[in-house]
This record gives C-alpha cells, structure tokens and sequence, in this order.
C-alpha cells in the first residue's frame, strides 16, 4: 500500500494551480444525465470519486470520454435503472443521481448510502423533497426505489440548507411539468455553479444565490449539447491556506475564486497571515507562527465550511494561543483529532467543541487518515512536526485531492509518496 510521506520544517513558497472543484464536478456530471445528447465539462479533478462518478455513469448505459481535465459525456443511451451498489457504498454523494434519473427515466433503485466516519448522514430530506414533486419512494431492505407517472412542479420547503437535497431536488425540477420552488435552499458556491451548468444546458432557473430557488420545467428537446468549465476547488484552496498559515512562507494559489473565500481569508488574517487576492488567484503570506483563532464556528455557506475544520485544527495545533472550534454540521467530524494527539498537539474535546492549545512543536508519527479532510489535516501536520511523519490510508486523501504531494513538493516541502515494506518484496 502507498502512504505518504512528510519531514517538517519547511516553509511553503511558489505557485501552485488549483484543481477543479470536486464538489461541483460531482453533482455536473450527475446532471449531465438529464440531456440526451453529449455534455463537455471542462478542469476536472483527476481524484477518485471522480473516477467513481464516471464508473457509474457508464454502468448505467453513458460513454465518457477523458481527455485529461476534461470529460466528455453523452448520455444519450441509457440502459439501466440501477446504481450500482459498489459505487453506492464508496461514494454516498452518488444519491444525487436519483433527481436526474427520475427526471429521465421516471425509475430508479439505489442502495441505501449508509453513513460515513464523519456522520450519520441521513437522506430524509432528499426523500420529502423529492416526494413533494410527485415522485413515490419505497424504502425497503435497504433499497429506495423511486418512480414517478409525472415529475410535478411543487413547493418545497427545506427544514435545513442541505447541498445534496438541495441538488437533487434542483435537478429532479428541471424536466417536472410547472414550476417547483425551493426554499431554504444551500448557497454554497457548487450550487450556483450547478445553475449555472444546468441554465447553460437549456434549463429555467431563478433566484441563484437567493434562499429561493425557483426553476420553472422545461421539456427533454429544450435541453442541448453544452460545454461548461468548473471552477477551482475552495476547499483544496483552504487546505493550502491552512498549511501556508501553518509552516510560513509565501504562495500564490493559481485560480482560486476570492468570493469563494471571505470567511477563510479572515481567519488566516487573524492567524497573521497577509493575503491579496487578484482576478488569476490569491497570495498567501506567512511570516511567523500562526496566531490562535479565538472561536472558530463551521456554518452553511457563506459561514466558514466544515470541509476545513479539520486542516485548520491542525494549522492551530502549533498556534500561539488556545483556539476553540465548534463543529456544527456533523456529529462525528473529530476522528483526526486521536491521531494529531498522537503528534503531540493539545486538544480537548467537548461534544461539538474543540479546545485547541497551542503546542511549541508537533513531532513525527505514524498516523492513519479516517476520511478525506482529516487526511489532510493529517499532511498539515506533518509538514510542521519535527522529524518523520508517515501517513497511512490516503486512498481517503486520494478522493478529493488530485496530488497533494506534488503540489506541496512544488511548494519546497519534503513530502512523497512511499510503498509499505511488504509491497516492495
Ligand atoms: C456536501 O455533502 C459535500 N459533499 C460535503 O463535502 C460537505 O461537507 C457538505 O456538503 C456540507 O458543505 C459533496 O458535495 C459531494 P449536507 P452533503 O446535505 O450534501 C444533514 C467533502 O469533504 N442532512 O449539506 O452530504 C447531514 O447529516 C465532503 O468534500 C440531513 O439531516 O451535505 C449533515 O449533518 C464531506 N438530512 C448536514 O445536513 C438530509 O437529508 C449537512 O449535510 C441531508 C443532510
């Protein structure tokens, strides 16, 4: 098995290209499954549940043509009601291909995605949304079955912003008969980007980037051919922040969105760190050791994400100061925290709250990420303990980072990817 490894101690300077947003790639390519024709998507991440999504979309009758950042789909054959179940339970986000296989086929049967480390998270308002557009949904062994005579325009009302409901929904309107209007809807930047592909697609859509989303049906031959270019990934650009912020040093994050990062530029200004943010990227500047963030809340967008509690916990790990973070979109998003206390950081944990001290120094370990963005937190870490740190399990960091240790190895660290002893026998 491949791990990673990382000798701290190095600052971070350069110029690094981000990666397409694996969060707006996900729900695109799900949509592209609404045309019968051919969709062009341009920057994708080239990361596992990419990979996985393009699995899924062939298993179910779609070619897909890669060339190199960009997938070309066509969509116009399918020949299956079914995900398939080894993809369901690698990646739960494929629940968001039942809006557009409904709005295609009117069927469609998934295994039940069962949670993951960082929660339970149900799909209870994926399934009342959905049903609020005439769509019956039967949950039985542990599979949905979902079927609809007509998908019918309706209001639905979201008791939280939930992305992924938010999606499916969106995409279930698209071809209902009226107009379905969602309220409460998820304002993450993956959302506006996802209207913005589906508009570009032919479909009708207001209120983008407003509580209320309202998208008014259109039929199968209104939708086209269409090509659209995803934007860089805000939560791969927060790691890399996080990390500057942590070991020092100067980079310039190549085609990160600025409007993307409000709430993560002001914490890593009060960590000490200067920013500038221009139309091609945003430089990153750290000239000491971090400062400690007083109250750090995780909130729907535009509040600072869940996605990088987990990396700035580590970047505070070594922080002059306690920091307190509280985690308050999922129950479990605290597994790395074992594992940085096995570096040496100090921090207790309260239920939501974390209480982080700010140690001196980390030092190197053998450590083992558990999902994907204390994976890399686990590589933040690293870069700023004294000595070795060997990172085990990537394939979860693999998920949602194209290359973190080339990018960070074009960044001056001393990171790389290793083979376990056994595997060199
Ligand atoms: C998306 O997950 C992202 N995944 C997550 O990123 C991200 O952390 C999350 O949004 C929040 O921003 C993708 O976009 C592929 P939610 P999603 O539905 O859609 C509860 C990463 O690291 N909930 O907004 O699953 C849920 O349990 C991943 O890239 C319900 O109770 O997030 C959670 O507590 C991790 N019922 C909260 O809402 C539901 O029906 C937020 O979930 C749906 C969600």
């Amino acid at each position: 098995m491949t791990y990673i490894q990382v000798t701290g101690g190095k600052k971070l300077h350069g110029d690094i290209e981000i990666q397409g947003s694996k969060n707006a790639v996900l729900p695109i390519l799900a949509a592209s499954l609404l045309h019968n024709g051919v969709t062009t998507i341009h920057h994708c991440p080239i990361i596992s549940d990419v990979e996985c999504m393009i699995r899924i979309l062939e298993c179910i009758g779609c070619k897909v043509k890669k060339e190199h950042s960009t997938l070309i789909v066509d969509a116009s054959q399918l020949n299956s009601y079914r995900i398939p179940d080894e993809y369901v339970s690698r990646m739960r986000s494929s629940i968001i291909l039942l809006g557009p296989l409904l709005g295609r086929q009117h069927f469609v049967t998934i295994s039940y995605p069962g949670g993951c480390t960082i929660g339970a998270r149900p799909i209870d308002l994926h399934v009342k949304g959905l049903r609020r557009l005439n769509v019956d949904i039967v949950e039985a062994n542990e599979l949905l079955t979902c079927m609809t005579t007509k998908l019918q325009g309706n209001e639905v009302n979201l008791s939280f912003p939930s992305v992924g409901a938010t999606e499916n929904i969106l995409l279930a309107a698209v071809l209902a008969e009226g107009t379905t209007c969602i309220n409460n809807v998820a304002k993450e930047p993956e959302i506006e980007e996802l209207c913005r592909f589906l508009q570009n697609m032919g479909a009708k859509i207001k209120g983008i980037g407003t509580d209320t989303l309202v998208v008014e049906g259109v039929k199968q031959a209104d939708l086209h051919d269409s090509e659209f270019t995803v934007k860089a990934d805000r939560i791969v650009t927060g790691t890399y922040m996080a990390a500057v912020a942590a070991t020092g040093g100067k980079v310039f994050l190549r085609g990160a969105v600025k409007e993307h990062m409000e709430e993560v530029i002001q914490v890593v200004d009060q960590m000490g760190c200067i920013t500038k943010a221009t139309p091609e990227g945003i430089l990153i500047n750290q000239k000491a050791r971090p400062n400690a963030y007083d109250l750090l809340r995780t909130k729907p967008y535009p509040g600072f994400p869940t996605d990088l509690q987990s990396p700035f916990m580590a970047a505070l790990s070594i922080a002059k100061g306690n920091s307190i973070l509280i985690e308050n979109i999922f129950e479990a998003r605290y597994k790395v925290v074992k594992e940085l206390l096995a570096m040496g950081a100090n921090i207790e944990i309260d239920g939501k709250v974390a209480i982080v001290r700010g140690v001196n120094a980390l030092k190197g370990a053998a450590v083992r990420s558990y999902e994907l963005r204390g994976g890399a937190a686990l590589v933040i870490a690293g870069l700023v303990a004294k000595g070795v740190t060997n990172i085990h399990s990537i394939s979860y960091i693999q998920r949602g980072y194209e290359d973190i240790c080339g990018d960070l190895q074009k960044l001056g660290a001393n990171i790389l990817y290793r083979q376990e002893e056994a595997d060199q026998e």
